[in-house]
């Protein structure tokens, strides 16, 4: 199985940025973690950030033809914000989850507002650098099930 696992804004920012809120680890230190975790597993990750929401969509088309069998994405900000990253997640017919690091339904009440997650078989929050693990872990035990 592959999976792309796709960050976006600030997330380049992991390990320096609200320490408390999201941890101290880096994107690179969080993407080998989950990588070693995972190693008994016959799972390719495919690690990608970006800043720009047209980025964002253009690497959702290319997935949707892509090898990667699945998504697991961290939209950052624009969960809470983009009606275009939603459209985009809707046109792919492979298996998405959508992950934070933080639980945002208990933090300010414009990070409520879940439009990505609209577009996403499931969303994992809340478990700090863990969500990528069990996000790919919900998507090893799930394959097959998913729409
Ligand atoms: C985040 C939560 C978002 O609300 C925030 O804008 C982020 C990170 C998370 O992983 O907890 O940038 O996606």
């Amino acid at each position: 199985m592959n999976i792309l696992v796709l960050n976006g804004p600030n997330l380049n920012l992991l390990g320096e940025r609200e320490i408390d809120v999201y941890g101290d680890k880096t994107l690179k230190e969080i993407q080998e973690y989950t990588e070693g975790a995972l190693h008994s597993f016959n799972v390719k990750t495919e690690w990608k950030q970006t800043n720009h929401e047209g980025e964002m969509i253009e690497i959702i088309h290319d997935f949707r033809h892509s090898k990667n069998d699945a998504l697991v994405i961290n939209p950052g900000a624009y969960s809470h914000t983009s009606i275009a990253i939603m459209d985009a997640l809707k046109s792919v017919k492979k298996p998405i989850v959508e992950v934070h690091l933080s639980n945002t339904t208990k933090r300010e009440d414009y990070r409520r507002t879940k439009l990505t997650a609209q577009a996403a078989g499931s969303i994992i929050e809340g478990l700090g650098k863990d969500v990528y693990l069990v996000g790919i872990l919900s998507l090893i035990i799930n394959k097959g099930l998913w729409k």
